[in-house]
């Protein structure tokens, strides 16, 4: 029996209960979860902003120790500590063999399921979902073996945590997607878990100006610690113009959406300037689309692109994340702000809507 957090149904709070949790099967992996993060994504299915198969236990953001393996497990052992990643890339498929592991087919193909089509979670009779291939929110997890990354030198919990979902996803924005030149003009929407990691990206590559756009004054103060060297109040006044204004009337070289809408999709494509490079980093709701002047995107030749996953390789660039942070380039340690306990969850979550600053993480006993 494990204790997990369970989504029976959309736009209602999660329900604390003990599951029945199956051995790994081959190619699988038993995982104790040390902890995982509040990430928005696993939000949004709350909420109801996209479809999900339910019941499922959620959280994808998360680190733990390995407790056994199924057979042919070749590449972790017990008592390793892992970071998970929440895309299981098969490492054969179109996506895989063409260096987009983060699109995985097969991951994708095989939804909140093991990749032989069942679950390793159950109520009674009533199987039970896993989000990401990872099912986070639970005290332990049995995922494929391409959910675990090794992690060599022994950091926090708390922190590896961060580097399964929010580091990779913001910090890959900057670098492997929108591949941001030094010297450049960068704006960020949204400075909540991931945004952050944005603008730490962006100041990890010398951008010049590093525009932090947030509607809580708080995120906006917050962000000043981690590289954002301007602050603009979406609430107060149109974020565009106030772009605009800080960069000379040109707008940014860069802009990346971290929050998830079609509004905020619009604002990051009006404040690029000419050439610029327009990422949109957050989920928004199933359906939702953003119109952009599309007269504007041929004069002033912008770009437009979205990125999942930072379009990072877990197995390859969470390593070297940890590295980063353990040469002090990135600054995880400030970065989480608020631990709970798994019982906590839903106070968690309601935090996260309230806006407070910076990243919670469930901590495992
Ligand atoms: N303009 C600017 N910022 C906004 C706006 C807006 N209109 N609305 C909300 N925000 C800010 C919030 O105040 C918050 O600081 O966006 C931030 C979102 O941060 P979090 O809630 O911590 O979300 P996070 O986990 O960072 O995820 C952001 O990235 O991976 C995706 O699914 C994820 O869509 C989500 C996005
Ligand atoms: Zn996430």
């Amino acid at each position: 029996m494990v204790k997990a957090a369970v989504l029976y149904e959309q736009k209602n709070s999660l329900i604390i209960e003990d599951l029945d949790l199956d051995d790994p099967k081959a190619g699988e992996v038993l995982v104790k979860v040390g902890a995982a993060g509040i990430c928005r994504s696993d939000r949004h299915y709350m909420h109801g902003d996209a479809p999900t198969a339910l019941p499922i236990v959620l959280g994808h953001e998360g680190a733990g120790t390995v407790e056994a393996v199924g057979p042919g497990v070749t590449s972790v052992r017990p008592g390793q500590q892992v970071i998970l990643s929440f895309v299981s890339s098969c490492g054969r498929c179109k996506s895989c063999i063409t260096g987009n592991s983060q699109l995985c087919d097969a991951h994708a193909a095989a939804g909140a399921f093991m990749f032989d089509g069942t679950t390793r979670l159950h109520k009674g009779d009533t199987r039970v979902h896993h989000f990401g291939k990872t099912a986070l929110f639970a005290e332990h997890t049995v995922v494929p073996e391409a959910a675990v990354v090794p992690i060599e030198s022994n950091i926090g919990m708390d922190v590896a945590a961060l580097i399964g979902c929010c580091v990779p996803t913001g910090v890959g924005a900057v670098t492997a997607s929108a591949n941001v030149q030094p010297g450049s003009t960068v704006a960020v929407i949204g400075c909540g878990g991931v945004g952050l990691n944005v603008v730490m990206g962006a100041a990890l590559v010398n951008a010049s100006k590093i525009i932090a756009v947030d509607i809580s004054e708080a995120q906006l103060e917050f962000a000043l610690k981690f590289g954002a060297t301007h602050t603009v109040n979406a609430s107060d006044k149109d974020p565009v113009a106030q772009v605009r204004e800080l960069t000379d009337g040109k707008g940014a070289d860069y802009t990346f959406e971290v929050f998830g809408s079609a509004d905020t999709t619009k604002a990051a494509y009006d404040m690029a300037g000419k050439k610029g490079v327009v990422t949109i980093v957050g989920i928004a709701p199933v359906g939702a689309e953003a119109g952009i002047n599309a007269v504007d995107m041929v004069r002033n030749e912008k770009t437009m692109r979205g990125t999942y996953y930072g379009s990072t390789h877990a197995s390859v660039d969470m390593p070297k994340l940890v590295d980063m942070y353990l040469a002090g380039k990135l600054n995880l340690d400030d970065l989480v702000v608020r631990h709970y306990s798994l019982d906590q969850i839903n106070e968690a979550y309601g935090d996260m809507d309230k806006g407070e600053i910076g990243r919670g993480v469930i901590m495992y006993g």
